[in-house]
């Protein structure tokens, strides 16, 4: 039998040998020890329902069997080869990420994380434009090199203080704290628009692309209105700027399509994945279309990217995404839970808004003067983990509760999680 060296001794060791930057949730945090589906079981054999998943990765739960199954035949044939040699499952997993992204994208290029994703799609379209600039939106959140931190609007996340140049912020479509002060419709997306302006008065007029989630996650599940990404690409196709955008922690269902951007009808020029597309094996990649794709000709390899078990373990989570239709269970459950989140926001103005698509939303916590409930959040972390529920936490002032569970969530617990929720809001 496993023993189990418990929650102090853990933070105590975390103290002695992690590097401080690796924080955790909750004054009383548990040791978890097992993953099954949507269910997480600490070191006490208590169950969590899990409606973080991971932030976004495990879409198809926990140790789903299929995926485990996958894993371990390809553990135990072919574990490691690099890309030196001749494999089958990365150009597989390519072929088939060619045939589910949106539009012409179809070259992949494969890695170990959301991150190096990132740096590698700003590094290939600086290849393809000649280009060295890039634009950026605030609240968008895009990893941790000196580069993806740069191109981070979040104080919250940018440690380094000698960030790269060449990055100029936009501001985001952030509709219930308008950075411009107005309101969707009337607004006709002054967001979108302000981005031209920056184009002609913050960057020297050489970008090479510009960089976003379709909804920005660690920026508190900001969710741009029907039409913003359309605009934003009419502008920046009229100065020939590239447009990235980030999947990492939409993809793969999590906001009822396959790609989150397919909600706004935009085809980017490259796409970045990671998170998901693995359900919590080491993953990431960017796609792009072939002409842009085929100017990357000098050298580059990723040591484990597309290796046979990550790709063996993406191939299996696609077919288990696709053949149980994920993306249209997320958008019927998503819209059930977003209904008992607006229900309780009636009964508890502690909720200020909620928001997202699928099953990517956020409730944001304020207090009656609109500013941002930061110890309330944490209040309802705590209470709904002792009642067995883990529920995430997000936005530049980290009061926009987070609700991204695996997909195949059923309605039952949902109900179990609202039914909670309203209890933990009341007792406050
Ligand atoms: C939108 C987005 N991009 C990039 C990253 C970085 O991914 P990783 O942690 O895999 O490097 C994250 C991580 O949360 C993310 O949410």
């Amino acid at each position: 039998m496993t023993t189990y060296i418990g929650p102090d001794e853990i933070i105590q060791k975390k103290r002695d040998y992690l590097i401080p930057c690796v924080y955790h949730f909750y004054q009383q945090p548990m040791q978890l020890v097992r993953g099954e589906m949507q269910y997480l079981y600490d070191h006490n054999g208590k169950q969590y329902l899990d409606c973080f998943a991971g932030v976004s990765v495990v879409n198809c739960g926990h140790c789903n069997p299929e995926i485990t199954k996958a894993i371990c035949e390809q553990v135990n044939t072919l574990q490691h080869t690099t890309t030196v040699y001749l494999t089958q499952n990365i150009v597989n997993l390519a072929e088939r990420l060619a045939g589910l992204t949106p539009g012409r994208l179809q070259k992949s290029f494969f890695c170990a994380s959301g991150t190096e994703a990132n740096e590698g799609a700003a590094l290939l379209a600086s290849i393809y434009t000649g280009k060295h600039e890039f634009i950026s939106l605030r609240q968008g959140l895009h990893g941790r090199t000196k580069l993806t931190m740069s191109l981070t609007g979040l104080s919250f996340w940018r440690t380094d203080t000698t960030p790269v140049g060449g990055i100029s912020f936009a501001p985001n479509a952030y509709c219930y704290r308008c950075p411009l002060n107005k309101q969707y419709p009337e607004c006709d997306l002054a967001c979108a628009n302000e981005i031209e302006n920056v184009i002609k008065t913050a960057t020297s007029g050489q970008v090479a692309a510009m960089i976003a989630e379709p909804i920005q996650g660690n920026g508190g599940m900001i969710t741009p209105p029907p039409g913003y990404f359309k605009r934003v690409k009419e502008i920046l196709d009229r100065y020939g700027i590239l447009l990235i955008v980030d999947e990492v922690q939409t993809g793969f269902g999590r906001t009822g399509k396959m790609f989150a951007i397919e909600h706004y009808d935009v085809e980017p020029d490259i796409m970045t994945m990671a998170k998901a597309l693995a359900n919590g094996t080491p993953v990431g990649a960017f796609t792009a279309r072939a002409e842009i794709a085929d100017k990357y000709t000098r050298p580059g390899a990723s040591t484990l990217g597309g290796n046979p078990v990550t790709a063996a373990a993406s191939l299996a989570t696609l077919d288990v995404i696709t053949k149980q239709n994920l993306p249209a269970r997320a958008a019927e459950l998503g819209q059930y839970l977003k209904a008992g989140l607006q229900q309780l926001q009636e009964r508890h103005p502690l909720i200020g808004d909620v928001r997202g698509l699928g099953l990517m939303l956020g409730a944001e916590l304020v207090l009656p003067d609109h500013s941002p409930a930061i110890h309330e959040v944490d209040i309802v972390l705590e209470k709904m983990k002792d009642r067995g529920f883990l529920v995430g936490k997000n936005g530049p002032n980290r009061n926009v509760l987070a609700f991204q569970p695996p997909l195949i969530i059923t309605q039952e617990d949902l109900d179990r999680l609202l039914n909670n929720l309203d209890d933990v809001l009341s007792s406050l």
